[in-house]
């Protein structure tokens, strides 16, 4: 995938997302529902004087966890202690993460799905009765010990919900799984963003970028940003609808944000596969593209599209897509452009 439309955070994103990142619930743009949840689960909370719930976060890349997880702390008026999945090797490290938690924190365990097994049953008595189990001495005289640790909250985020153990999963009262957003939503993020970085843009421009950005706030962000590179080089620096199709087009970004990956997906299930049901590892191979990749990230996308559906039997190509598809070269020509 380009680095354009790659959901993955890139170096240069970072740079970004600090200064973009919505300070307040307010400046949160869509996920309406989750955010609606959210705020009832905090206030109720506040008003017992209790710790949340633990949250459990998923979705594709670039939708908006670590933010809401940062925005959940805010809101509560608690301390977030952010930390990640690979990160912690032992249990020696979760447990000080664990009992250096303040009353009511918030411990943000990032990528939990890639937490090691062995730290998960620490995370249990953590997470149900507040206390970590601690092995005092050595050799035959050693005794457990239960230590007790402060009511916290544990958001984990994840782009894996799958790979999430199920005892794991149970153990979180508040589960939300962030979707793509609506190129509505993407536009007032766009407008939202070119104001904190003073770029000119019109509402034609901020929509068209919207409709190209994949649903996802990193990718509209991003675009905002090369595009507004294209206005200042080609032109005055404003962005409105023909300075935006003119850049998109120029940086290969198609009206549907669809890259090289998606489309040979889309073809060789067209054209190799008689349009499905074929199966994710026979695509994979075809395309010669990791499975986890495809589930993670391009497959989520054309399902949203509705380009693509899952059957029993595997994957299966819509009127849709072949519309699309069908619409734009004859296949010889595809055959030559895509391999
Ligand atoms: N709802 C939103 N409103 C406004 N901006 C948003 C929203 N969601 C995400 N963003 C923007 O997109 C950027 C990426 O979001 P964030 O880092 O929270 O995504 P993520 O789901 O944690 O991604 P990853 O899976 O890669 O960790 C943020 O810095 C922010 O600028
Ligand atoms: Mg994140």
């Amino acid at each position: 995938m380009p680095a354009i439309l790659t959901p993955i955070k890139t170096r240069e994103d970072v740079l970004f997302e600090d200064s973009l990142r919505p300070q307040k619930f307010e400046d949160f743009i869509g996920q309406d529902n989750i955010k609606a949840n959210l705020k009832i689960f905090i206030q109720a909370a506040k008003k017992r004087n209790e710790n949340l719930d633990h949250v459990l976060l998923y979705g594709p890349p670039g939708l908006g966890k670590t933010s809401l997880a940062y925005l959940v702390a805010k809101e509560l008026g608690v301390g977030i202690k952010p930390t990640s999945g690979p990160v912690i090797e032992k249990a020696g490290d979760l447990s000080a993460i664990l009992t250096s938690l303040q009353d009511k924190e918030l411990l943000f365990i990032d990528e939990i799905h890639r937490l090691h097994p062995s730290l998960e049953e620490i995370l249990y008595s953590a997470m149900e009765d507040f206390s970590l189990d601690v092995i005092i001495g050595q050799g035959p005289g050693a005794r457990s010990h239960k230590l007790k640790i402060k009511r916290f909250t544990l958001v984990g985020a994840t782009t894996r919900a799958g790979k999430i153990t199920a005892p794991l999963r149970s153990r979180f009262g508040i589960v939300h799984r962030l979707d793509y957003y609506q190129p509505e939503d993407l536009k007032k993020i766009i407008l939202r963003s070119a104001r904190i970085l003073k770029v000119k843009v019109e509402e034609g421009g901020a929509e068209e970028i919207a409709r190209r950005a994949r649903g996802t706030p990193r990718i509209a962000n991003r675009l905002l940003r090369r595009v507004r590179d294209f206005a200042e080089v080609k032109g005055d620096g404003l962005i409105d609808e023909r300075v935006a199709r003119k850049a998109l087009d120029q940086m290969e970004v198609d009206v549907f944000g669809l890259d090289d990956v998606d489309r040979k997906i889309l073809y060789t299930i067209m054209e190799n596969f008689s349009g499905g049901p074929v199966g994710i590892n026979t695509i994979a191979a075809a395309i010669d593209e990791e499975k986890e990749t495809i589930e993670a990230i391009y497959e989520p996308y054309l399902m949203r599209l509705g380009f693509l559906e899952r059957t029993p039997r595997g994957r299966q190509l819509t009127a849709k897509a072949y519309d699309h598809l069908g619409n734009h070269q004859p296949a010889d020509q595809r055959q030559k452009k895509l391999f």
